[in-house]
């Protein structure tokens, strides 16, 4: 008996039954039965058939590493592992307009020179328009085979008869399967599409890329869908206003998360950025209250970036707490902690957090220099320009060290720090060639830096 599937346009639910309502999203008449394209009859109930036997393995079985192809974007192969892996799908997300079709037309112009077979699929520009670009990017002599369609099918096809070994779809949501009944972007269309590329990847030994555009209401066609069904997901982040931008491996199977590669976007494409520290801190004026430089790991590599506070009284009954490239649940628990057990109060205050050049900070390790910010800002004094801080702090105002903080400490020396706040574990004494305060806790960096606070 064949098993059927049915799922919503509107939501992307799943269903094994038709019905005229979507029961998860309410929207009336966007049920249909989900067809496969590519991967075959459509998937059939198992039945009472024998498969065949599987070959088991053990876990000390000697696994060689996949071969990888390097593109000679040292930023870009280091977010991906190490490079391109053979077969594998990854997703390339990021909001409209920050630059992914200028880096993955840059990155297929590096592969091919390094003779990867490479074709760039353009659902969203037209082939003139794309040669374009890649004239104007100095990429015109590079062999990469182009094509502008969106028919997912006919695309499908022709990389089975060319037989590339990298393939760039741009994007997956104006990818069109014509067993899908729904418009192109809608979440049905985007998962089938993802599915067969995905699929298709692994079982003919192509590496397939596909941009996903991060859409803000709610991200519900966007990349997010696609996310558990290709080895690596990388997220294209940065200020419009910027000409910052990082590439972030939020997933891989491949390489370690949370990698970052930076790039700067100029008139002539993405350039790499081999030393992010000395750029995020590059518009640092005079020392000034409420700003403070934290001394972050981001994957594997220190960098460097400026935290800037503002506290002003408020005209609001609800005071406002407002911040950029930090989480806003951390803020609050911050102010939270420097009020309770410091006894320092921010009512009444509306509080600004910005980390400054577009760049997004998650790690805890950064609680110590945003409070230093905070304080900084709200006693208004500057902390002396050449201090770093970092460190993290627990609810009890506790303070914890810091991974890594030997790294940290010497990339601050390397770009002229001179001293550092930061708890430390264990080993006592040097901060490389730095000056290292290391308060005990919230309370006591609070008199040793601001005085009784
Ligand atoms: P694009 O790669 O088209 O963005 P996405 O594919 O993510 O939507 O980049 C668009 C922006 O990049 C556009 O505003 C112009 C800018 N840009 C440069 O500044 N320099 C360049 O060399 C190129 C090609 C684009
Ligand atoms: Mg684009």
């Amino acid at each position: 008996m064949a098993k059927t599937s049915f799922s919503c346009s509107a939501c992307g639910a799943s269903f094994s039954k038709w019905s005229g309502r979507c029961e998860s999203c309410g929207e009336w008449n966007t049920i249909s039965q989900d067809k496969g394209l590519s991967t075959g009859p459509a998937s059939k109930s198992l039945g009472a058939k024998r498969g065949q036997s599987i070959t088991l393995t053990d876990l000390s079985t000697e696994e060689t590493p996949p071969p990888r192809t390097l593109s000679g974007m040292g930023e870009l192969d280091r977010v991906m592992g190490g490079g391109l892996v053979p077969a594998s799908a990854i997703l390339v997300g990021g909001d409209p307009g920050i630059g992914k079709s200028t880096l993955l037309l840059q990155a297929a112009a590096q592969f091919a020179r390094s003779g990867l077979k490479t074709l760039y699929v353009s659902g969203e520009e037209a082939s003139a328009q794309v040669r374009m670009r890649a004239k104007r990017l100095g990429l015109s002599d590079a062999p990469v085979q182009l094509a502008a369609e969106t028919n997912l099918r006919d695309i499908l096809t022709t990389l089975e008869a060319e037989k590339p070994q990298l393939a760039i779809i741009d994007s997956i949501q104006t990818m069109w399967a014509d067993n899908v009944d729904s418009a192109p972007g809608s979440v049905s269309q985007v998962r089938a599409a993802a599915h067969e590329l995905t699929t298709f990847a692994k079982r003919h030994g192509v590496s397939i890329v596909m941009v996903g555009h991060v859409t803000k209401e709610g991200q519900i066609a966007g990349p997010r869908v696609v996310e558990h069904m290709v080895d690596t997901v990388l997220y294209f982040e940065g200020e419009r206003g910027h000409q910052f931008r990082i590439l972030r491996a939020v997933k891989n199977r491949f390489g370690p998360a949370d990698e970052i590669g930076v790039f700067e976007m100029t008139g002539g494409g993405l350039a790499e950025v081999i030393n992010p520290s000395a750029l995020f801190l590059s518009e640092r004026g005079e020392p000034s209250p409420g700003s403070v430089v934290f001394a972050g790991i981001e994957g594997t590599r220190p960098v460097l970036v400026e935290m800037q506070a503002l506290v002003a009284p408020s005209p609001h009954s609800q005071p406002r707490r407002t911040v950029v490239g930090w989480d806003g649940g951390r803020l609050a628990m911050i102010l939270a902690v420097l009020e309770a057990r410091c006894g320092i109060p921010f009512a009444g205050l509306d509080v600004y957090l910005n980390v400054a050049g577009g760049m997004k900070i998650s790690e805890p390790a950064a609680d110590l220099a945003v409070a230093a910010a905070l304080l900084s800002a709200r006693e208004d004094a500057a902390l002396p320009a050449d201090t770093v801080v970092f460190g993290e702090i627990s609810l009890s105002g506790a303070l914890r060290p810091a991974p890594q903080t030997e790294n940290r400490l010497k990339e601050a020396q390397k770009l002229g720090f001179t001293s550092a706040i930061a708890p430390a574990g264990g080993k006592a004494g040097t901060g490389g060639g730095l000056t290292l305060r290391r308060p005990a806790d919230l309370t006591g960096f609070v008199g040793e830096t601001f005085g009784a606070g």
